[in-house]
């Protein structure tokens, strides 16, 4: 009996400790490494033509899907592409989104995803409007690395 009996004792300490580890923020965490260390050239290219280009890491597949799906009606914007162009970045995101995303959810925009808030909630309202910064989703002003992916915590710089 002892040994059916750690056995069983063992699966279920281990599937609390993978639990734990896949409900941080509501299951809502970015990915890790939110960028592949092989990158796409379109990608980089089209969706960093408004504004820098956002690590596929960042959101689950199915935001990306859903985004890809709707470009003509962009955040206000018309960021359509052709049918080619589209297949090849949707692959892109959706091949390297977030590995550690366990809720259901599919978030449109990074800055209001579970992860993003809390790893953010020690600014203050007025910090986000300052001149340099305008905007939550303007990563590289305070993220010197953010169009590599970087976004160690030693290396944050907030603009005055
Ligand atoms: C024509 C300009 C334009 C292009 C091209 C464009 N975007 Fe955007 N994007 C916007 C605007 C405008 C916003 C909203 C910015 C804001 O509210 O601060 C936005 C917001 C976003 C956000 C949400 C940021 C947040 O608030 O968390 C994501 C993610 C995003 N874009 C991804 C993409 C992807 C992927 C592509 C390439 C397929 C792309 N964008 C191409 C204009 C563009
Ligand atoms: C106003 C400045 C500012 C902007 C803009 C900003 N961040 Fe941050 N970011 C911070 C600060 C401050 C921290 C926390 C650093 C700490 O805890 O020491 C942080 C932490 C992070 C972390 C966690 C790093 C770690 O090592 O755990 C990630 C990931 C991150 N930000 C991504 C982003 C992304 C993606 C964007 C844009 C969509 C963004 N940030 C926009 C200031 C900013």
């Amino acid at each position: 009996m002892k040994p059916l009996f750690i056995l069983i004792l063992s699966l279920a300490f281990g599937s609390t400790t993978a639990l734990a580890d896949s409900d941080k923020y509501g299951g809502e965490n970015r990915g890790k490494p939110v960028l592949p260390s092989q990158s796409n050239k379109l990608w980089k290219q089209e969706c960093g033509a408004c504004h820098m280009a956002f690590a596929p890491g960042l959101l689950p597949a199915e935001s990306w899907r859903k985004m890809m799906g709707g470009l003509d009606k962009h955040f206000g914007t018309d960021a359509s592409l052709t049918a080619p162009e589209n297949r090849e970045i949707t692959a892109f995101l959706v091949n390297n989104a977030s590995n550690r995303w366990r809720a259901p959810s599919a978030p449109l925009r990074i800055t209001e995803t579970t992860w993003f808030q809390r790893k953010h909630d020690e600014l203050a309202a007025a910090t986000w409007k300052r001149a340099a910064i305008k905007s939550p989703a303007n990563c590289a002003a305070c993220h010197p690395g953010a169009d590599k992916g970087d976004f160690e915590e030693d290396r944050v710089r907030i603009p005055r």
